[in-house]
C-alpha cells in the first residue's frame, strides 16, 4: 500500500468501540493515535480538581481562561498506545476515566471556546505524525479533507454492556441499568449540542459494531484502506 493517509478519522458514540478498534488500526499502522476524548477528560479533571466551582455556572469565557492559564502545566504526546497527557509532569490515566469525570465531560465539551482550544491542540498534534484521529467530530470538524472517515455505531444496550464490562473489570460498582442511563444521557448532550454534535461526517464509512467482533471491525477498514489506496 502506498501513499497512506496522513489521518484517518474514525468517530462514533461512547461504546461503540472506536477506541479499541482505532488502537488497532493505529498499532497495525504505526500511526499516533488520537483519542480525542481524553483531550476534553483531560480538562474536565483539571477544571474538577482545581476550579470545580466554574462548573457550577458554566461560565464559558472563564472556564476558557482557565484553562488557558494550564497549558503550560499540560503536556500531549502523540503514541501508538494513544495520547499521553502529562499535568505538571505526572501521566493522567484512570483520572481520565473516573466516572466523575465522565459524567461532566459532556458539559465541557459542549463549550465553543474550549473546543477551539482542543481543536488547536489535536491538529497540531498530528503535525507530529501521521494518526488515527478517534472522537465525536474528527471527520466533521477537526479533519475534514481526511481522505478516509468511517463512524461505527451499535445500540445503546450493547454499547451500555461494553462499557459495564469495562468499569466492573476496573473494579467501579454501578448496574448495567445505570450505565445505559448514563450512555444515553451522554448521547443525548452529545448528539443535541450546538457545537459540533455527533453527526454521520460527510463521506465516512458507517459500520454497525453490535454483532461484530474488533478484529472483523478492523478487516472491514483494513480492505476499504486497501481498496482505496492499492
Ligand atoms: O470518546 P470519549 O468517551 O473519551 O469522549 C468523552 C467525551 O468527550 C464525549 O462524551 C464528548 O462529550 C467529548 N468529545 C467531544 N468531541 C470529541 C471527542 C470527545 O465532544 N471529538
Amino acid at each position: 500500500m502506498k501513499d497512506r493517509p496522513r489521518v484517518i478519522t474514525i468517530d462514533g458514540p461512547a461504546g461503540s468501540g472506536k477506541t479499541t478498534v482505532a488502537r488497532m488500526l493505529a498499532r497495525r499502522l504505526g500511526y499516533g493515535l488520537l483519542e480525542s476524548g481524553s483531550l476534553y477528560r483531560a480538562f474536565t479533571w483539571v477544571l474538577l480538581r482545581e476550579a470545580p466551582e466554574l462548573l457550577d455556572k458554566p461560565e464559558e469565557k472563564r472556564i476558557e481562561t482557565f484553562l488557558r492559564a494550564r497549558l503550560p502545566e499540560l503536556r500531549f504526546t502523540l503514541e501508538p498506545e494513544g495520547l499521553k497527557i502529562f499535568f505538571r509532569g505526572k501521566p493522567l490515566s484512570g483520572e481520565l476515566r473516573h466516572p466523575e469525570t465522565e459524567s461532566r465531560v459532556s458539559e465541557v465539551a459542549a463549550l465553543p471556546g474550549v473546543r477551539a482550544l482542543a481543536n488547536g491542540i489535536l491538529r497540531e498534534l498530528v503535525r507530529e505524525r501521521p494518526a488515527v484521529a478517534e472522537g465525536r467530530d474528527m471527520g466533521s470538524v477537526v479533519f475534514p479533507d481526511a481522505p478516509l472517515k468511517f463512524f461505527l455505531t451499535a445500540s445503546p444496550e450493547v454499547r451500555a454492556r461494553r462499557r459495564y464490562l469495562e468499569w466492573r473489570a476496573r473494579g467501579l460498582s454501578v448496574s448495567e441499568e445505570e450505565v445505559l442511563r448514563r450512555i444515553r444521557a451522554r448521547d443525548e448532550k452529545d448528539a443535541s449540542r450546538k457545537e459540533a454534535p455527533l453527526i454521520i461526517p460527510e463521506g465516512a464509512v458507517v459500520i454497525d459494531t453490535s454483532n461484530l467482533r474488533p478484529e472483523e471491525v478492523l478487516e472491514s477498514i483494513l480492505q476499504r484502506l486497501a481498496r482505496d489506496r492499492p
